[in-house]
This record gives C-alpha cells, sequence and structure tokens, in this order.
C-alpha cells in the first residue's frame, strides 16, 4: 500500500520584520544576517495570533483539498512552544474546524523533529487503518532572547500535513538513517518562554548527525547519492540548510527548498515541511516520480534521513500563487512592536490582523480563550 502526503499547506504571521532593521538597531553589518546567515525577514506575531491560530489556518488550507474531513480520525500537534504541558493544542484545532469527535489527538514533542516523528506515526496507523486519515500539525513560533546570536534567526509558522494511503503528493520510501544523542544544544526549560541554546555547538552537532544519518540511510536502502534528486534540510536558518548540502552533494541546487524559510526565519517543527512546499512551489520541472531526501533535526537531540517519492499530478495540489501571496502581503512592522510583539503588547489602540479565522482573545482565570472572527 502506497501511504504518504496526501495534502500539505502552510501558513504564517500577517507581519513581518526585516533583518535590515534588527542589523541596524543592533549594530550590526546587514551582510552578516542576508549572506553569513541567509535570512533576510522573519515573521513576528502579534499578541492574538500564537501556535493554535496558525495550526488552524494551516489545516483549513490542507483540509481544503480533502472531499471527507470525517476520516481523519487523528490529529497528531509537534510543537515545542506549546503553553500548556497537559491539554493537546490539537483539542483546539479539532474544535475549530469542525473535525469529527471520534478522533484520538495529541500533541508530540522532540524540538524540530517532532514532525518527522509524527508521520512516522502517522504512516504505521494508516498502514493498519487503511481507511483512516491523519492530519499532522508543525506549529512553532521561536523567540530568542534580545541581542543574543539567534535573534536574526527566529520566525514562526504552521505546516498541516494530511496522511493516507494513495496520496496524491509524495509517498514515503522505507527507508530511514536515524541517530540520537545527549546533548545541551538548544533547550528550553518549562519555566522560560525564550530558547536557550548552544549556537556553534547545535550547528556542529546537525552536521555531525547529518553525516551519521545519511550514511545509515545510504547501507538501509541501498542507494547512492546520486540517486537523490532534490534535498531539503531542516531550516533553523537557511545557510545551515546550504552548509548541510554542500557536505553531502558536490552538485546540488537547494535554492527552491529555501525560497519561503529566508522570509519566515526558523519554525522550528515546521521548517523542513516548508522547504519541501517551497520546492514543489518553486521548481520549474516536472519532478512526477522524483525522489526527495529530507534531513529533519530535533536538538537535544534526534535526527532522520529519510526519503519521499513525488506522486504523479502532484502539480494539481499545489497552491504556489497563494503561498507567495501570504508571504509578500504581510504588512512590515516598526523595531517598536517588534519589541513590544516579543512581550506579547501591541502598540495600543492598533488592531492587529490574525491569519486565519480564529483570534487568540486573552487568558481569562488561567483559561486561554479563543473566538472565530466576524467577517
Ligand atoms: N558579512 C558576511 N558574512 C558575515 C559577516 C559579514 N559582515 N559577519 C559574519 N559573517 C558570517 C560568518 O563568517 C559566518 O559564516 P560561516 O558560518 O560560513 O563561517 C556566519 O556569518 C555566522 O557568523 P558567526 O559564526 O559569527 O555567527 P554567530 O556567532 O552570530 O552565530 C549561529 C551564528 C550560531 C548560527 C546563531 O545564529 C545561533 O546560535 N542560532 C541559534 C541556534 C541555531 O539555529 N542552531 C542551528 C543548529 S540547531 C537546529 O537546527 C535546531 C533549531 O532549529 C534551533
Amino acid at each position: 500500500m502506497k501511504i504518504g502526503i496526501d495534502a500539505i499547506a502552510f501558513s504564517t504571521s500577517k507581519y513581518v520584520l526585516k533583518l535590515s532593521t534588527l542589523a541596524e538597531k543592533r549594530g550590526v553589518d546587514y551582510a552578516k544576517y542576508c549572506v553569513g546567515i541567509g535570512q533576510t525577514e522573519m515573521s513576528v506575531f502579534p499578541p492574538n495570533e500564537d501556535i493554535v491560530t496558525i495550526a488552524i489556518d494551516a489545516a483549513e488550507k490542507a483540509l481544503s483539498a480533502i472531499e471527507n474531513k470525517n476520516e481523519i480520525d487523528m490529529v497528531i500537534f509537534a510543537t515545542e512552544s506549546s503553553f500548556d504541558l497537559s491539554k493537546s493544542a490539537g483539542i483546539y484545532v479539532r474544535h475549530f474546524l469542525g473535525l469529527s469527535d471520534n478522533c484520538r489527538i495529541f500533541d508530540l514533542k522532540q524540538a524540530c523533529y517532532s514532525v518527522t516523528a509524527a508521520l512516522q506515526l502517522a504512516k504505521a496507523y494508516i498502514t493498519c487503518n487503511p481507511n483512516s486519515k491523519v492530519l499532522v500539525i508543525g506549529s512553532d513560533i521561536v523567540k530568542y532572547s534580545k541581542n543574543t546570536s539567534g535573534e536574526p534567526t527566529q520566525g514562526g509558522a504552521a505546516v498541516a500535513i494530511v496522511v493516507s494511503k494513495d496520496p496524491r503528493i509524495a509517498e514515503f520510501e522505507p527507508y530511514s538513517g536515524v541517530y540520537s544523542t545527549e546533548i545541551m544544544d538548544f533547550w528550553r526549560p518549562t519555566y522560560a518562554t525564550e530558547a536557550l541554546f548552544d549556537g556553534k555547538l547545535s550547528a556542529h552537532n546537525y552536521l555531525k548527525s547529518l553525516d551519521i544519518c545519511f550514511e545509515r540511510y545510504l547501507t538501509s536502502s541501498k542507494l547512492s547519492e546520486q540517486d537523490i534528486d532534490y534535498a531539503c534540510f531542516h531550516a533553523p536558518f537557511c545557510k545551515m540548510a546550504r552548509k548541510a548540502s554542500k557536505q553531502l552533494f558536490s552538485d546540488k541546487n537547494i535554492d527552491n527548498s529555501l525560497i519561503y524559510n529566508e522570509l519566515i526565519g526558523n519554525s522550528c517543527s515546521a521548517s523542513l515541511y516548508i522547504c519541501l512546499i517551497s520546492l514543489l512551489d518553486n521548481t520549474k520541472e516536472n519532478m512526477d516520480g522524483k525522489r526527495v531526501g529530507m534531513f529533519s533535526y530535533g536538538s537535544g537531540s534526534v535526527a532522520e534521513y529519510f526519503s519521499l517519492t513525488v506522486s504523479k499530478g502532484y502539480d494539481k495540489m499545489l497552491t504556489a500563487k497563494a503561498n507567495r501571496e501570504m508571504l509578500s502581503n504581510r504588512t512590515e512592522i516598526s523595531f517598536e512592536e517588534y519589541e513590544l510583539f516579543r512581550n506579547n503588547q501591541a502598540l495600543p489602540g492598533k488592531i492587529y490582523e490574525n491569519v486565519g479565522k480564529v483570534t487568540m482573545t486573552g487568558i481569562v482565570n488561567d483559561k486561554r480563550e479563543y473566538s472565530v472572527k466576524r467577517i
């Protein structure tokens, strides 16, 4: 049975900070950000937007391609930006999208690796329940402290992926190379709102994990480097993915996979799958039947190299124009607003639009409240 990605979509904030503005305010040469790190913009989130509201928007878009939403009987919400240690963020998504209540829902966490883990679970679940569909969501908003080397690599987005049999976008291949190790390269204690990290150690461990995973992938698949037609790499910042590609392949151009991430910044769990959407949307050649190598890395750490083959007719499932417009239509915010957003505040009296139909209205009696926007 073929199992894989039947629909995929992403969503991000309606607001953006240009990294040229950040560079000026932080007294850094902008070339360090746009050349050295490979980022030009980052999505920034007003207080009424969170990992749930952007996830609902991404999921709504992905589900618009699905005829019978009631076939979804599992929602896996992958995140490292959770605001609740008990309740799954996926419960809000099921509720606001009106999916069947005959549905298993849970969160999954392992830094930026968690969507990949969720896809593995979904694949096993569909193998046992061929008529089911699983909605996998990765949603993260990434915050580092001010004036740190991580600050220009913040960002955020949600990706929603429908996994099913006979997938219309890409089929999972059965091969994988996995590597895990205990390392303090990036973490966020439960009491912290911003991630802590050892940047150089994290970049070193990412590249070390890549080598080990790729070798294990080649051994398990009996494929060679030349059998990979296209490649996507987890992109905490685009230069990291470029270094990864250079380490594995002498001649592969991964520009098309990084177009969206360069503008969004790090979206952690969603990042690798936004690379995949960007690759599919922006590759001019027909990709029917082509193999895409995927490298997933989650600090701490767990990493996996695996591959997909693109389904025939995948291009009918793409929404490239809408994706490009979503990014180019974002409103640029001032540095003052950026500093306010960092603390979940906004300019008094100014209304900030949500990306989708649901808005986070506040926290009352320690309960997070959401409402559907009036149109
Ligand atoms: N013009 C052009 N390039 C410049 C420049 C200038 N004026 N100044 C510096 N550069 C270049 C440097 O030469 C360097 O290039 P190379 O990497 O090719 O050598 C690059 O810009 C970065 O410069 P530094 O090494 O001085 O950068 P830094 O100390 O500010 O830190 C970083 C960079 C470690 C990646 C930092 O952004 C960071 O800590 N980020 C957060 C952690 C992270 O993203 N880690 C990635 C792996 S972990 C992971 O993948 C999980 C996850 O999502 C977080």
